[in-house]
């Protein structure tokens, strides 16, 4: 057989497959998200999610620092509201003594170098669980977004490099931006999902931060799964009003809308590796039907290959070690 070319050249040893090896994960590329709680020295493992717990703040600022020193560096808060405290408008969110702004004073004091991202969004506050304020069964959206606004101000005044709005109210982008202007707030970045689908897999999450809607479901906000165009507009449009980074969310089901974004805006782009990509693994590990750290491996890198600069990821840790292990 006589043949022009032959692939399999490049793939003949470990150490040519090495050296045309086009896409390689680093420590650099990994935000790691973290659930925190009231109280001191208390850590709850997820359900949904084994070997992931929620921790009290003391607990998290140890857990910083370790993942500083693997040479990770950013994290993304959230946290989880007492139930006493939740309401309608998210009133608690604006709190300047929240759990939040604690959480954020507490983590650039220990670690400086950190780079702090929150959560932007009404859920884990709202007495109905759903991202923005309830009117008469609607979700409404100018009004959230003023509140969405102040809350940034308030997590810039705390300390946090970059607010993450997670809701997708409309104009929410150019609000914040806005705000943090007038506070004189010129250095705080703002990472936006700004391409999030309505997903069932978010629903470890949910159990996480206790933040399931009261009612209805989420797609007057969050996008159809069937759209790619809306996708694009969507981010485009945030990049506009202001967006630093902007984020595809989930990440494994929409690897496609992360290349497309990836060639579309001149900004990073991230995805995020949601709650239910975690717990696939976990659970089909746990039977023993697939090898963990190499799904773990191979699934990060598809993410990053699909076009993401940046993953938030559950799995930023074990990934970490796998990666200086190989
Ligand atoms: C809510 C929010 C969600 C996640 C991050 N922020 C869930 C939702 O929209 O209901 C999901 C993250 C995950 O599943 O890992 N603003």
């Amino acid at each position: 057989m006589y043949l022009q070319r032959r692939n399999r050249i490049l793939r003949k040893s470990a150490a040519i497959r090495a050296l045309v090896n086009e896409t390689i994960l680093t420590p650099n590329d990994f935000i790691v998200p973290l659930f925190i709680i009231e109280g001191t020295n208390q850590i709850s493992e997820i359900a949904s999610m084994p070997g992931y717990y929620r921790k009290s703040l003391d607990l998290t600022v140890k857990e910083v620092k370790e993942l500083w020193s693997m040479g990770l560096k950013s994290v993304l808060l959230f946290i989880k509201c007492e139930d006493a405290l939740k309401d309608n408008k998210g009133t608690e969110a604006l709190n300047p003594n929240g759990l939040m702004q604690r959480s954020i004073r507490a983590i650039k004091d220990a670690v400086p170098e950190m780079v702090v991202m929150t959560d932007v969004a009404l859920d884990p506050f709202s007495s109905y669980g759903h991202d923005g304020i309830v009117e008469n069964g609607q979700i409404v959206n100018d009004p959230t977004v003023e509140v969405l606004a102040k809350m940034s101000v308030s997590h810039a005044e705390a300390g946090a490099d970059f607010v993450a709005p997670s809701d997708m109210m409309d104009g929410r982008i150019g609000a914040i931006r806005a705000a943090l202007e007038e506070s004189n707030f010129t250095q705080t970045g703002i990472m936006s999902y700004s391409a999030k689908y309505a997903s069932c897999f978010y629903g470890p999450f949910r159990d996480a931060l206790d933040s399931a809607p009261g009612f209805g479901d989420k797609k007057t906000y969050q996008m159809n799964y069937g759209n790619r165009l809306e996708a694009i507009k969507e981010t485009v449009m945030d990049v506009e009003e202001g967006a630093d980074i902007v984020m595809v969310k989930p990440a494994l089901s929409y690897l496609d809308i992360i290349r497309d974004i990836k060639n579309e805006v001149e900004v990073p782009v991230s995805a995020y590796n949601i709650s239910g990509e975690y717990a696939m693994i976990k659970a089909a590990a746990e039977k023993g039907w697939i090898d963990e750290n190499k799904a773990i491996l191979e699934t990060l890198t598809s993410i990053k290959r699909a076009g993401a600069d940046l993953i938030a990821t559950y799995f930023a840790k074990e990934a970490v070690q796998l990666i200086i292990n190989n």
